[in-house]
């Protein structure tokens, strides 16, 4: 007998203000059909002045917990997934256990760029299996439009704002790849790509500064490092290529989840895409294809899931989980 973090509930929220292609055409050297070829994206969702992380954060929790059938006196703990918090201190997470009116167990945030919510899932697999937790709320929630410098056409169009929260509780278990839950992660960063991808502000220059990126070089690291660690991750948790239901990747670039899917050897059929309609949403993107994956009637009980992520660090990782 083992304990597994199962999925007990999803959901996520999204803004009301959907941006397309076309709006850029106004202001940049643009065109829907540039960043639908190179990117697959057609439309993202921005927030308004009211929205932030936290806020949306909260919408998609309350969701998961609807679905799991729970309040949030029975979560023990929070973790949200973000680069985008509120404000530099308190954590985002704690102002989402406030907005929940969540009075007991403990929250924080956990920062690694695109890959957060892949690193959020496995230090919520970590607090259940050390006993320390028996329900975390995961979210991933940003608001990259607040980063956005809106002169530069390589990055301002790639990017959208929302949030995706998951409850794992846990659950006895057979300790086989059969078992319901998460089977196995693997999480790994190197700083010194630090220059490929960032944001070029902060406490150490007083202002909130813009995302910077140089994609062609980031691109180039993503196939490659995304199928590495899916295949460690899947390796790790004892099931095979032919065995996984779905992929749900981080959404950046339909070219490299297409790129990553073909050297997996896994039909783009079993690949949950958001991305035309989301854009990238970094930390939350995950949890929102598994939302709305789940939503279309794509993920199903018993399904055998590969998530996998990588963003600003870099930092890239994989979680491979039977829903
Ligand atoms: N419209 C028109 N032309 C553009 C645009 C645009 N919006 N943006 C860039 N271009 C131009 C460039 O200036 C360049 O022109 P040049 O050849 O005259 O210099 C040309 O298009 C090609 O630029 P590339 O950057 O080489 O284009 P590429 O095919 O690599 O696509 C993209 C760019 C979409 C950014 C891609 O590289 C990518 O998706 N990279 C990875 C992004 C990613 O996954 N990030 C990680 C997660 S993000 C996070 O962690 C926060």
């Amino acid at each position: 007998m083992t304990i597994r973090a199962v999925v007990k509930g999803v959901g996520h929220y999204l803004p009301t203000r959907v941006v397309e292609n076309a709006e850029f055409e106004e202001s940049l050297d643009t065109t829907d059909e540039w960043i639908r070829a190179r990117s697959g994206i057609e439309r993202r969702h921005f927030a308004d002045e009211s929205e932030t992380t936290s806020t949306m954060a909260t919408a998609a929790a309350q969701k998961a917990l609807v679905m799991a059938g729970l309040d949030p006196s029975d979560i023990d703990a929070l973790i949200l997934a973000t680069s985008t918090a509120d404000f530099t201190f308190p954590s985002a997470a704690t102002m989402v256990q406030a907005q929940l009116g969540m009075k007991s167990g403990f929250a924080f945030d956990v920062q690694a760029v695109c890959a957060g919510f892949v690193f959020a899932m496995a230090n919520a697999n970590a607090l259940i299996l050390s006993g320390q937790a028996r329900r975390v709320l995961v979210i991933g929630a940003e608001t990259f439009s607040r980063i956005m410098d809106w002169t530069d056409r390589s990055t301002c169009v790639l990017f959208g704002d929302g949030a995706g929260a998951l409850i794992l509780e846990a659950q006895e278990a057979d300790g086989t790849a059969q078992d319901r839950g998460i089977l196995s992660t693997d999480l790994n960063s190197d700083g010194t790509y630090r220059d490929l991808l960032y944001v070029d502000g902060g406490v150490s220059t007083g202002t909130t500064g813009h995302l910077r990126m140089q994609g062609n070089q980031v691109f180039r690291h993503a196939v490659e490092k995304l199928a590495a660690t899916a295949t460690t991750a899947m390796e790790r948790a004892d099931v095979t290529e032919d065995q996984v239901d779905w992929v749900v990747p981080h959404q950046a670039n339909i070219r490299i989840i297409q790129g990553t899917a073909k050297k997996l050897g896994l039909p783009m059929e079993r690949v949950i895409v958001t991305v035309q309609d989301h854009g990238n949403t970094s930390a939350a993107s995950i949890p929102l294809a598994l939302s709305v994956g789940h939503e279309r009637g794509q993920i199903k009980t018993g399904d055998l899931l590969v998530t996998e992520a990588i963003g600003g660090g870099l930092a890239w990782g994989a979680v491979v989980l039977r829903w």
